[in-house]
């Protein structure tokens, strides 16, 4: 923003300098007669100026702010999901995100990973009751949105990463499980995809490892863990 606005307010003194040095000439030529004449013209290129200005700046706001809310859309989670509280009633993450006997991740649990606590309710939170009347009672599996949902053709593993290359959680989903609430879920409306998979930052500009999951960020690391991208194959059904 500051680079941006910095640069406006050369292009303003520059052009401002320009009328000047016309002005001076222009009024060497012919004196002091036409001063109506002058002032009309100042204005023009004033009122130009301005005009170009107010447009760079209206398209440059809309494509930077405006964007991004249009391509997205909010969705808010069922309700709010205290990881911190969990993990410290549970002590970590496999009790909830186990890896089954034959090595396939588990992902999100099911309400029965939660009944053994939840039978009835616990305490007074809203989040509870929705949680316990909602579903618990009713028997329906809370359809969470997945931030790190990948497009339906690409296969991942987490036995690959987790298991075999010993990687950690926040590696690719940052500090999700030591937080006590849940951002809203953005879908992408064109492509029905999750925001996370892009990133927040709409000029892709990435600063931790979890900030974005594309095809790059994928290979980038596979690059540089193993010395190679992999064949299409590896990550396409
Ligand atoms: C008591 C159960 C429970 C425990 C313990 C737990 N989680 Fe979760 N986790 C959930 C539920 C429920 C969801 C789905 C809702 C959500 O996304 O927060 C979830 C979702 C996630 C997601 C997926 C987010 C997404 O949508 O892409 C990650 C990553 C995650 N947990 C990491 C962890 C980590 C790391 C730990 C341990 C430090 C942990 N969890 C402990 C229940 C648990
Ligand atoms: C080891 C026991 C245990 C398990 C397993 C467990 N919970 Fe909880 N949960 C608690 C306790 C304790 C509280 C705090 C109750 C209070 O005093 O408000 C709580 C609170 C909550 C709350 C409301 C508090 C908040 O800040 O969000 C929700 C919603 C919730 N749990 C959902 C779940 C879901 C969904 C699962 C399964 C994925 C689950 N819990 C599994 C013990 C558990
Ligand atoms: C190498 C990066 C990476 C690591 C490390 C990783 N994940 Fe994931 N995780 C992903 C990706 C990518 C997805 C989306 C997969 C998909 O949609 O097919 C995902 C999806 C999930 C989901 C949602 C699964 C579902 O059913 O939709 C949960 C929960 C989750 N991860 C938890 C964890 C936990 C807990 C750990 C640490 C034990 C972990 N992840 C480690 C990349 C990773
Ligand atoms: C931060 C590093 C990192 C990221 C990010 C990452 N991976 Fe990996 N991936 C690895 C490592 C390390 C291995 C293990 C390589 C080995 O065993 O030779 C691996 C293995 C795999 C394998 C198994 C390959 C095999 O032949 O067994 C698949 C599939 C895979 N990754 C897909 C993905 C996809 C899809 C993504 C992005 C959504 C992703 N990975 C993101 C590091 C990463
Ligand atoms: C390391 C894993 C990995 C490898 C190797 C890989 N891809 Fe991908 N690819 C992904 C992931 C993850 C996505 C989804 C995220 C995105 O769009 O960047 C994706 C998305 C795509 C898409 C867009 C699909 C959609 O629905 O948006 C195309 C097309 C594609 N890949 C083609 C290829 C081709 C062709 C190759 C081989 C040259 C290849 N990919 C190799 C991980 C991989």
């Amino acid at each position: 923003m500051g680079f941006s606005m910095s640069e406006l307010k050369k292009k303003t003194e520059n052009s401002s300098s320009d009328t000047t040095e016309d002005e001076e000439s222009g009024e060497q030529k012919t004196g002091v007669h036409c001063c109506d004449k002058k002032d009309k013209g100042d204005s023009g290129v004033g009122m130009g100026v301005l005009f170009f200005i107010a447009s760079f700046a209206i398209c440059f706001l809309s494509g930077w702010l405006l964007f991004p809310s249009l391509l997205y859309s909010k969705k808010e989670q069922p309700f709010n999901f205290n990881h911190a509280l969990h993990v410290a009633e549970t002590g970590g993450c496999e009790s909830c995100h186990a890896f089954r006997d034959d090595g396939t991740f588990a992902g999100v649990p099911k309400n029965s990973a939660c009944i053994e606590c939840h039978e009835s309710q616990l305490g007074e939170t809203e989040d509870e009751a929705i949680f316990m009347t909602e579903y618990v009672e009713k028997g329906i599996e809370v359809p969470w949105h997945i931030y790190s949902k990948q497009p339906d053709c690409v296969f991942f593993s987490h036995a690959a990463h987790v298991t075999g290359a010993k990687m950690d959680c926040v590696t690719c989903h940052g500090h999700i499980g030591e937080s006590t609430t849940m951002k809203p879920y953005q879908e992408n409306r064109i492509t029905g995809y999750s925001r996370d998979i892009w990133g927040e930052n709409i000029w892709g500009v990435k600063k931790n490892s979890w900030d974005r999951m594309k095809m790059d960020d994928c290979a980038e690391c596979h690059q540089e863990e193993t010395g190679s991208k992999g064949a299409c194959f590896q990550c396409h059904k």
